[in-house]
């Protein structure tokens, strides 16, 4: 339970002033955008390509001229420093020189064409040498590749359930749009549009750190596999407590359970995301966002032992005739362009000097966001994991997604986010998280922390 309703904080009333007065401010200075916008609505659903784009904070949507490295320009010309990095996708800063090349060099050399390029046997390599586990496919998105290592677990166990933690996100894969109800049952996400089937017939939702309720999920046998985040990051931020995830594989191997560890935020951690820099032993693996550099890509690893399953779950499928058509792939995945930019990027952006140098300043931050949270007496915390952070209103890390999202406050959210917008900084819009990319700088750093500061000065401010 969250004790944050015992301290002093920031009034509701404080924090919407604040994001009329900024509001008025942002539309102020960007009329290009608003003009933007009002043609967009013509023939745009809310106005924007993608219907969450309209879920900013701000009074109509920010317009994009161009992005490069640590910094965004926006349509009006005002440039930010981006700590948003399109939630992750664009981890190792926008547009990566070494990736624009290959993409540009690509580009003229075929986009698509249904077959393995030159570049897929150095691509297996390097994600096997990087992450730990021999056999890898690659496809479009996390969404897909979540969705691929689940169908594969189903495939090989011949089980239907698949067990996830609440306050859990894995892009908009079904099984996972869940929530965890209070008898324990399983709920569909609120705000989950078109869900037909009964989502509570084949997922089980538990608790994060709480070994004692997968055992509990896991102990009717009919569960194909456990996909989670190492530590949840849509929720906020949760780490796992000491011995957790050595409980979770326990667990599951018990049980005859896979374990898919999605990485695909957690990749902050280093090189070899969480897995390889603490060691964890998962099924298969899931990476997507950045992987190729911020072009549409993911990726998945299998274990020796579960690719050697795979194989066998793909011969009785196609021995019953169904080759070609086994629910896992579409059309573009796995296209030369992708290649070439996720082996620019394996190869000469996320090295390790790039997270060495991602980290340190992810702990600047953290350490100044800590320090101003201390100067103006408030009960909140900063959450670490490599080079992303959160801001949690509350006093204590949370132990689990409930907990995480008890603690959620959405006037102070879009308060706080347009606030820090108006001053030339940008967090991602749905929660508070931050993350520095290899050309963040420190300038960028201490404009976040100038900018934080003087935000809390105002909604402090009696
Ligand atoms: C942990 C995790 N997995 C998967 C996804 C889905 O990624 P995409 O939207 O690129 O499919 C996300 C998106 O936020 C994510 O945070």
């Amino acid at each position: 339970m969250s004790t944050a309703a015992a301290a002093p904080d920031i009034p509701d009333a404080a924090a919407d002033a604040l994001h009329a007065r900024e509001a008025e401010a942002f539309a102020a200075a960007r009329p290009v955008s608003r003009r933007l916008g009002q043609e967009a609505q013509a023939h745009l659903y809310r106005g924007v390509p993608m219907h969450w784009m309209a879920d900013w904070p701000t009074p109509y949507p920010l317009f994009l001229k161009e992005a490069g490295g640590a910094t965004l320009v926006d349509a009006d010309g005002h440039a930010y420093a981006d700590f948003c990095l399109g939630d992750t996708g664009a981890m190792f800063g926008h547009s990566p020189a070494p990736v624009a090349a290959a993409i540009a060099a690509q580009a003229a050399r075929g986009l698509t064409a249904m077959l393995a390029s030159e570049d897929a046997a150095v691509i297996g390599r390097l994600l096997a040498e990087r992450f730990g586990l021999p056999v890898w496919q690659v496809c479009a998105t996390a969404t897909d590749a979540n969705r691929y290592a689940l169908r594969w677990a189903r495939a090989v166990t011949q089980r239907p359930v698949v067990v996830v933690f609440d306050g859990c996100y894995h892009g908009t894969v079904e099984d996972a749009m869940v929530r965890l109800g209070p008898q324990g049952q399983t709920l569909p996400r609120p705000g989950l549009l078109g869900q037909v089937h009964d989502l509570a017939r084949s997922t089980r939702v538990v608790p994060f750190n709480d070994a004692a309720a997968l055992a509990d999920a896991l102990a009717p046998g009919d569960v194909a596999a456990v996909l989670t985040e190492p530590a949840l990051t849509n929720c906020g931020m949760v780490l796992p407590q000491p011995g957790f995830l050595d409980d979770v594989r326990r667990l599951t191997r018990e049980a005859g359970t896979l374990l898919i560890i999605d990485e695909t935020h957690t990749f902050s951690t280093g090189p070899g995301g969480y897995t390889r820099t603490y060691g964890l032993e998962p099924d298969l693996f899931v990476l997507g966002k950045p992987v190729a550099g911020g072009l549409p890509t993911a990726v998945y690893g299998a274990s020796a032992a579960m690719a050697e399953r795979m194989a066998e779950a793909h011969a009785r499928a196609s021995a019953a005739g169904g080759h070609g058509h086994s629910g896992m792939g579409t059309t573009l995945s796995a296209n030369p362009l992708q290649l070439a930019a996720m082996r620019a990027t394996l190869e000469q952006v996320a090295t390790p000097d790039a997270f060495r140098r991602m980290i340190a300043l992810a702990n600047r931050l953290a350490d100044g966001l800590e320090a101003a949270i201390a100067r103006a007496g408030l009960p909140w915390t900063v959450t670490r994991l490599g080079a992303r952070c959160e801001i949690q209103f509350r006093p204590t890390p949370p132990r689990t997604g409930a907990e995480a999202e008890a603690a959620f406050r959405p006037g102070l959210e879009r308060a706080l986010h347009l606030a820090l917008l108006n001053r030339g900084v940008v967090i991602t819009p749905f929660h508070n998280m931050t993350l520095c990319s290899p050309a963040t700088t420190e300038a960028d750093v201490d404009r976040l922390l100038a900018a934080f500061d003087d935000v809390l000065l105002q909604l402090t401010a009696r």
